[in-house]
């Protein structure tokens, strides 16, 4: 039997708690579609705490800029549906834009701190967008648990943070990222390199694991990251922006490893932006 499909918050909420009176938990894995095994990642991490998984798939746009890819990001509710299927997902709800943010819609929820360093610099309009609709699927869903995956590991934080602040009671879990088999992280963007692209891609996994390894003497990162930037613009990346060392639950920049800390980047290859992490210490 294929995955239930809701539409509207009125049937998650009485579907979940339909789930919740047969004594179950619920685990929510939200998601923008364009499923891969990345995500899937997170509908096992649901099942095996124990929860009924419920994925959510909203491309949304509060966390689109005006130049970025809202209208071009790939849409295939079709096949999302039977790889949730096969996942063993218990329900999904994949709601139109007007049931999120109907008419008169007002509120945001803005995050300081841990969102302004990073995407929070380059992207700025993107924590507020993803902090308002991970509330909301958090409060139309509320459950025991709510999965994300550590290759936004910065998002993870920001959601962290404001489950805290905001005293929304649920768990947040973080999963480790899903690579290729050459390393690159699996993404839905992934989709737009072409096969030359694709290629030059493949060297940031391999970058970001030597900078790592050599940041692990805890010595000044500077001129390393520097030599690390040149390396993926040799490569053939063709910007970069932004490659640091920064501390993995304040998301600051820190001049040289003392855990827990991670590199993280984010650069371009062609016209798609790619963003990865990697521990050090
Ligand atoms: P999306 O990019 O679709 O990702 C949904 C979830 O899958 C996120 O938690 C993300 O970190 C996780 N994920 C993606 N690729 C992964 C990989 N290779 N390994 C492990 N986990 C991976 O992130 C979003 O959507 C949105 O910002 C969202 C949280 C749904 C809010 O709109």
């Amino acid at each position: 039997m294929s995955t239930p499909v809701v539409r509207s918050i009125a049937d998650l909420r009485a579907t979940i708690s339909r789930l919740r009176q047969q004594g179950h938990k619920i685990g929510l894995v939200p998601t923008m579609g364009a499923l891969h095994d990345g995500h899937l990642a997170l509908i096992a991490a649901a099942k095996a705490r124990g929860c009924k998984a419920v994925a959510t798939i909203f491309v949304n746009p509060k966390q689109f800029g005006p130049s970025e890819d809202l209208a071009t990001y790939p849409r295939d509710e079709a096949g999302d549906l039977v790889k949730l299927t096969a996942a063993g997902t218990d329900l999904l709800f994949a709601p139109m834009p007007e049931e999120v943010y109907p008419d008169g819609f007002a509120t945001s929820v803005a995050v300081s701190g841990v969102s302004e360093h990073l995407c929070g610099a380059t992207r700025p309009h993107f924590f507020g967008g993803v902090a308002t609709v991970v509330t909301k699927l958090l409060l139309q869903a509320l459950p025991d648990m709510a999965f994300f995956g550590e290759k936004d590991f910065q998002q993870l934080q920001v959601i962290r943070r404001f489950a805290r602040d905001l005293d929304i009671p649920v768990e947040i879990v973080g999963v480790p990222i899903v690579r290729e088999a050459d390393g690159l992280a699996m993404s839905s963007r992934n989709r737009y390199l072409t096969p030359e692209e694709r290629l030059i891609a493949s060297h940031l996994p391999v970058v970001m694991r030597d900078l790592a390894e050599a940041l692990r003497d805890g010595k000044s990162a500077a001129d390393r990251i520097v030599a690390a930037k040149d390396r993926l613009l040799a490569a053939g990346f063709d910007k970069i922006d932004y490659l640091e060392l920064c501390d993995a639950d304040r998301i600051q920049p820190i001049t040289a490893a003392k855990a827990p800390c991670r590199i993280f980047v984010a650069a371009f290859v062609g016209r798609t932006r790619l963003i990865d992490n990697w521990p050090v210490l």
